[in-house]
């Protein structure tokens, strides 16, 4: 990169791995805010929404793919890498985005699906025209088992519930895909297609994007000689383990050569060192295993990887103290975790806490005073519920993929099998739909129903919403070293079934952490009245009330 060109869109690189610093925002921009008035999110919207978020204290926004799609799976499902789906905006607009956010000392971090593309992209259309093409050997092609050979090579399921393998009969072979049938993987095993794929990532970090969310990253690399999974008891997924549909999914899921894979990427992301880029995987499974994915056999790889665990685990003071826990052990300095509670494919964080506004508040505060990368989803600060949209009328591909399963089966999970009860638009104001696009225009998917209680205008106004916390424990995150680059030591003697406590420690300061995760008063164990923060707007300085937590200055 020429030094012009890196000064016209790097305002300030001086600021080393700024990831272990930085509160990342995650916008879906469908859902966002729409300029144009079709109903879609789009770039524009995003730029016009820059100031909010930074208003808000965020620092790095991370927005999901806006490429060449044909939106089966909107946008994870991509048919040119290096193209703007003109759904969203152009190139033109792209590159303001970047000006935008860097001229706000801003992070933009670029979703990036390395693991497959869509089967309308030209090099799959060409993989699967014939077996003797430049590209038959880009994708997962083999042949079927059987006497006529229909039956699918290995016993592989999907990580969607889907089978694994589709039969294209112009090669008269079947295709293997990790995630959706249109979905279907590139071979990392042939070297041409390392060498695009990582041509990909310098495309857009000449853009000058400050970094990458890996998509799947689990998934990038499989077994080469394709064996059957051993047998396993489980049959739902969990954040855990990747035992599912009745399979361990060791030889397609999490392979060794994966972690050798991030080491490689680390590197190529590593020619443009100034300022530093980031990458940040996902991936499901143990924290033991998947931590390989930063370090392994003594090199670097991702800067982090989500733990999922967060999601799943109970809303509970000893279930959190174990998470805290797991997470320190197998993440430990120089590596960072992860906070991450909700995404464009889960229930809202919200709806998980049962609609309470005072769980919410004690979440965030949980968040952004742990030792971590804290991850917000849209619309979280001001806690957009659940939108219930029956599976039938579903247009997220895995609704559509399960619209068989009987409706109050859905309605009983506490998670969302259609995703797009989590991906409803952005709650601006009162507006009719909410802010979000014109009066006129159809929104793409329905708008919250309590959008009049539940926006951004309103919760700006009330010093008491869930708005006003994020923004204050966000403010004092930032501005406090202890919050966002101190080490973290669970106070254990403090901690019980409803007490979680822990310090945050940096340059001979330290902050308390206190938080009452239970419904009754407890008596509050830290004897000192610093109170930086607290999720209720009158405390005492002896008494927790119900899900109250607290920031104390110790000394
Ligand atoms: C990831 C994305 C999800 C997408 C899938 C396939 O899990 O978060 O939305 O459908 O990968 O790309």
């Amino acid at each position: 990169m020429t030094d012009s060109f890196k000064s016209s869109i790097f305002p300030d690189d001086s600021d080393g791995e700024w990831w272990k610093k930085t509160t990342v925002y995650h916008i879906y921009p469908r859902s966002f805010f729409d300029t144009n008035g079709d109903g879609i999110g789009d770039i524009p919207g995003v730029i016009e929404k820059l100031d909010y978020l930074k208003d808000l204290g965020y620092e790095t926004i991370w927005i999901s793919p806006f490429t060449e799609s044909p939106q089966r799976d909107f946008g994870y499902d991509i048919s040119d890498y290096f193209s703007i789906s003109p759904q969203y905006g152009d190139m033109a607009l792209f590159e303001k985005l970047v000006q935008e956010v860097h001229r706000r000392k801003m992070k933009l971090v670029f979703d990036l699906v390395l693991n497959h593309t869509s089967n309308e992209h030209a090099w799959f259309k060409e993989s699967a025209s014939s077996r003797d093409n430049p590209k038959a050997d880009w994708y997962i092609w083999k042949d079927g088992k059987g006497r006529n050979g229909m039956k699918p090579p290995n016993n592989w399921r999907a990580m969607a519930g889907n089978k694994a393998w589709t039969y294209y009969p112009e090669r008269k072979q079947f295709n293997y895909t990790a995630f959706l049938p249109f979905q279907p993987d590139l071979n990392y095993h042939n070297p041409e297609v390392k060498q695009a794929m990582f041509d990909v990532v310098r495309f857009w970090l000449k853009k000058g994007v400050d970094g990458f969310r890996l998509d799947i990253i689990s998934a990038i690399y499989e077994d080469a000689e394709l064996r059957s999974n051993p047998p396993s008891f489980r049959l739902t997924p969990s954040d855990k383990s990747l035992s599912i549909f009745f399979q361990n999914l060791k030889n397609n899921f999490l392979h060794e050569k994966s972690f050798e894979f991030a080491t490689e990427l680390r590197s190529v992301v590593d020619e443009f060192d100034n300022p530093r880029r980031v990458l940040i995987g996902e991936s499901h499974g143990d924290e033991a295993l998947i931590n390989q994915f930063c370090y392994h056999n003594g090199k670097n790889g991702l800067n982090a990887i989500f733990l999922f665990k967060a999601i799943s685990t109970p809303f509970k003071a000893e279930n959190y103290r174990q998470m805290l826990l797991t997470f320190e052990e197998h993440f430990p300095e120089p590596l960072i975790p992860t906070l991450v509670f909700a995404n464009h494919d889960r229930t809202r964080i919200i709806s998980r806490l049962g609609g309470s506004v005072a769980k919410a508040k004690l979440l965030a505060l949980f968040q952004f005073t742990c030792r971590g990368i804290p991850f917000t989803y849209f619309g979280d600060e001001i806690g957009i519920p659940r939108v219930r949209i029956p599976l039938k009328q579903g247009k997220d591909a895995i609704a559509i993929q399960h619209n068989w399963v009987p409706q109050f089966l859905v309605d009983k999970s506490a998670e969302i099998l259609n995703r797009d009860e989590c991906r409803t638009p952005m709650l601006w104001n009162e507006k009719p739909n909410a802010g979000f696009c014109a009066d006129s225009v159809e929104p793409w998917l329905p708008i919250a129903e309590n959008f009049k209680e539940i926006n951004v205008d309103k919760q700006m106004a009330d010093s008491d919403s869930l708005f006003n916390f994020y923004k204050k424990v966000i403010h004092l995150r930032n501005e406090t070293p202890a919050l966002h680059a101190g080490s973290l030591e669970i106070a254990h003697d403090l901690c019980n079934k409803k007490i979680l406590a822990y310090d945050r420690i940096f340059g001979g300061k330290r902050f308390s952490v206190v938080l009452n995760m239970s419904r009754y008063a407890h008596k509050n164990p830290i004897n000192h009245s610093r109170i930086l923060l607290s999720t209720h707007l009158q405390s005492d300085a002896h008494q927790l009330q119900p899900f109250e937590g607290r920031v104390t200055m110790l000394d």
